[in-house]
């Protein structure tokens, strides 16, 4: 495995049991909801993932667009959601031919790690694109130079604790340190950002941005910001 899309498309070891996937999901779907400008809001996922609860945020929009790169990801969530009306599954290249201005709301929830920092650039400017008047972008679960691996396992520790599958949290992170994902993390690394860089990121790519408190779902060690288009600026 060479890339972090292929791995996400693999029979991972991430979410460590079934509760543990649909508690997950179902956080990062309330946590959107709470976002949401209004039942008009036209809204992008964009990667997504499993999107197990995509279907409440859905109910509180007028569109969403899950956006996800892994193939078999994609046809997951097609065959979850293929019959619910406002919910089109999409590629990275069908949001990149969107028409401008066409989503009140983009999020994109731990994702950021897992791009280089020049596919995030491009990917600010496509979003920034896309975004109507008085629309907003929100990158969460960003992760800090800081932040360590212990500190994310201590925080699933807790969240499993809270949830009731601490025993399948100690399993699943041993799973995990064993597993591709650890190889993958030592060989492609993962793309960390402080607060500053990121804040400086986003106003060079055209973009008013502060942070958000609280970061989505669990992990409040990782930070959260919320974007808009600088007006100031030309397309
Ligand atoms: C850690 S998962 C996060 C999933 C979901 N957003 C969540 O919060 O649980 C990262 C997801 O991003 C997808 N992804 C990675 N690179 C991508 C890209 N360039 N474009 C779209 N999706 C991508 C992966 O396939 C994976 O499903």
């Amino acid at each position: 495995m060479r890339d972090w899309i292929s791995y996400w498309d693999s029979d991972h070891p991430i979410y460590v049991n079934a509760r543990h996937f649909d508690v997950h999901y179902a956080n990062i779907a309330d946590d959107i909801v709470r976002l949401l400008p209004g039942q008009q809001a036209r809204v992008l996922d964009y990667g997504c993932g499993e999107a197990l609860h995509a279907d409440r945020i859905a109910a509180n929009c007028a569109t969403l667009h899950l956006c996800e790169a892994a193939p078999a990801v994609r046809t997951r969530l097609k065959e979850r959601f293929g019959r619910t009306a406002n919910i089109a599954v999409t590629t990275p290249e069908d949001v990149a031919a969107m028409e401008p201005g066409s989503l009140d709301l983009i999020v994109a929830n731990s994702l950021i790690q897992y791009l280089k920092r020049d596919e995030l650039v491009k990917l600010l400017k496509t979003w920034r694109r896309l975004l109507a008047p008085g629309g907003a972008l929100v990158l969460a679960d960003v992760i800090s130079p800081k932040q360590s691996a212990i500190a994310d396992a201590l925080s699933l520790l807790r969240f499993a604790a809270s949830n009731g599958f601490l025993t399948a949290a100690f399993i699943g992170l041993v799973k995990t340190t064993l597993s591709d994902y650890r190889k993958l993390r030592a060989e492609l690394g993962l793309t960390t950002y402080d607060e500053a860089e990121m804040l400086k990121l986003l106003s060079e790519a055209g973009y008013d941005a502060a942070r958000l408190r609280p970061n989505l779902g669990h992990n409040q060690g990782r930070m959260a910001f919320r974007a808009q288009k600088n007006a100031a600026i030309a397309n």
